[in-house]
Formats: C-alpha cells, structure tokens, sequence
C-alpha cells in the first residue's frame, strides 16, 4: 500500500494556494493509500512568536482541512509536536547533511529577502522536514512547487544516511501537479500568507469580495482588449468555473468593452458558490471545540506506532542502542 504524507504550516488560516497545491491532492489520495497529514507546529516557530496565535493557528488549520474534506477516518491526522521523536530524528539527520545542501535552499533565502529573521532553525528547515518525511517511510509527498527543493534534499539526506549506516530509509517520491503547482495571489506573484496577497478559504462574504476586488491590474482602459494570459484574474477563475466559462471569460478578455472590476465579481461569485459546502460544514465542526483535540490526539497515537518503529531502527543503526 502507497503511504502518502504531507504537512501543513499553522501560519494563519489555509488559502487558495494551500488547497489546490496540496490539501485537495491529499484528500483525493487519502481513498488511494495509507495517508498520514500534519500539522507542522514546529516548523511554524520559526515565524510565530506568540504562543496564544501558534494555539489558535493550529485549530484554525485543523478545521479548515476537516472542513475541506480530510476525513480522519481514512487519514491519519496529528499535529506534527504530537510525534516529538521527530525532533530526535532531525538531529541524527543532521550529522550527515551538508551545509552546502541548506546554503542552496531557495526558500531559505527567499524567507531572509521577504524580512524573516535569520536563525538556526530557519536554516535547519529542510532538516526537520527530512525527518517528518523519512520518519513515517513516506513513499509519496503531495505538496505545491515550492517544496520541491524540500524533498530533493530530503532524497540526499536520507542517500547519505544509507550510504554510512545501510539501508535504513526509502527515498520518497513528490507528487506535484503541474496545472496547480503555484497559485498565483492578488499581486500576480505565488500566493503566501507571508507576501500578504493570500485569498484564505473560509473568509466571510464581504471579506472575500473585498479581497477579489483587490487583485492588481494594470491600466487597460474598460473598451480596451486585454490580456487573458497575464491575468491572475483569469489563472484563478480557472480553478473554479467549467471549461465553457473560461473560455467566455477569455473571449470577453481578448473582445474588450468589459473592465476588470466584472471579471473580479465573476470570480468572486465562483468562489464564493464553490466552497458553500466546506463553510456549512466548517460551521457545524465549530458547535464541537473537542472534535479538533480528539481527532489530534488520536492521530497522533496511531503515527507514534510508526515513529517509534523508525526510531528505534534509527538508534540502532547509529550505535545509540545496541
Ligand atoms: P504551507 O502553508 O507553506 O505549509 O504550505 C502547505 C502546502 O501548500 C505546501 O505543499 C505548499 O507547497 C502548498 N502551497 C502553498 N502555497 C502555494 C501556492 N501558491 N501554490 C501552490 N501550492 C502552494
Ligand atoms: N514545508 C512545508 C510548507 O511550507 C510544510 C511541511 C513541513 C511539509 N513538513 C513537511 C510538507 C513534510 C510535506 C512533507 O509548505
């Protein structure tokens, strides 16, 4: 049976990136395989500092992804801090990863040039989510373009602690769809909470429209034709409307005569309409606030059987225990 993993960052509530990137992925896959999803709470020290939002930011993902369909029935769903044995396999990892391989990170220096402080954790990143990775003997990682660099340094951390200590990992495999592989946000630019250009999923109405309205455009005057191709309007409404709406859309696009404040509201209508179920459902998870904790902690006893069993490999394999 395939094992399917991937985290979550509790960074604010999930957005459009998130969900077509990696969370819909994941829980197409979660009837394929065996799935294990986590909330990586750890990795999310590295930019929230107060520990009452990280508290709030995990719940907010949990629901949000409960909402959207993970069904802790078929995936096996934890909080990555549940498993602290991943904290212990990161620092054994560690010991056999190149600084050179973190010195090439992207999204390193990316997160330095959008103003992240620089620390030892940050740069160790790719370290601890080697270890979530190898931890459960994934064999596929659902996740959105920009974490392809992740698993490629997963694959040589895990090739260099085979080459010294045997053949103690499987290398993992990306699953990364190309038609959703970087959703672009309100300024045309890869959507991240942490450029501030994010479209959350679960805003309320007039937040949503206000944020749809928002989306840069250039000058185009209203009779002018313009552009489908360069349009973030046209790359979002994409992933919402049937084909035949697109393609009206782009017509209109190239015809002129319709400004770009119509297309938003087009859009906007989109997705307000598409994620009506998830909201219904998201309010009725609300009416419980133990549902959230109990499906944590469940999730987290069923992947700590595994963890221990990789650990306990891992110390072995190193000469830790005997
Ligand atoms: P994060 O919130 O950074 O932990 O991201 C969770 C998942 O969403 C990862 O698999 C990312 O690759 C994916 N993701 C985040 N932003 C985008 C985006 N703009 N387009 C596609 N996937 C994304
Ligand atoms: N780095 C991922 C992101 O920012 C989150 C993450 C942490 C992850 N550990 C992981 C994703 C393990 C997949 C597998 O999006």
């Amino acid at each position: 049976m395939v094992r399917y993993l991937t985290g979550f960052q509790p960074t604010g509530s999930l957005h459009l990136g998130n969900y077509f990137g990696a969370l819909r992925p994941a829980i197409e896959l979660q009837d394929k395989g065996e799935a294990f999803y986590f909330i990586a709470d750890y990795h999310a020290l590295n930019t929230v500092r107060d520990p009452a939002v990280l508290r709030e930011h995990v719940r907010e993902v949990a629901i949000d992804a409960l909402a959207c369909g993970l069904d802790p029935a078929k995936a096996c769903f934890f909080r990555q801090s549940g498993v602290p044995a991943v904290t212990e396999l990161a620092w054994v990892l560690s010991n056999v990863t190149p600084m050179g391989l973190l010195e090439r990170s992207h999204s390193y220096k990316d997160k330095l040039s959008h103003g992240v402080a620089p620390s030892h954790a940050l740069f160790a990143y790719p370290v601890l989510m080697a270890a979530d990775i190898l931890l459960y003997d994934s064999d596929v990682v659902p996740v959105g373009k920009d974490q392809k660099q992740h698993l490629e340094i997963t694959r040589d951390i895990a090739t260099k602690f085979n080459d010294s200590y045997g053949n103690v990992f499987k290398l993992p495999e990306p699953s990364i769809r190309e038609e959703v592989a970087t959703i672009l946000g309100l300024d045309g630019q890869k959507m991240s909470k942490s450029y501030g250009n994010a479209i959350e999923l679960f805003l309320a109405e007039a937040a949503l429209r206000k944020k749809v309205m928002s989306i840069v455009t250039d000058s185009t005057p209203v009779e002018a034709p313009k552009d489908p191709a360069q349009s973030a309007i046209v790359s979002l409404y994409r992933l919402f409307a049937p084909a035949d709406k697109v393609a009206a859309m782009e017509s209109d696009f190239r015809a002129g005569g319709v400004g770009y404040g119509e297309f938003k509201k087009r859009l906007f209508a989109v997705i307000w309409e598409s994620f009506a179920p998830m909201r219904q459902r998201r309010s009725e998870l609300q009416t419980d606030p133990g549902y959230v904790d109990r499906v944590l902690a469940e999730g987290a006893l069923r992947a700590s059987t595994i963890a221990q069993q990789t650990i306990a490999r891992v110390r072995r394999a190193v000469g830790i225990t005997s």
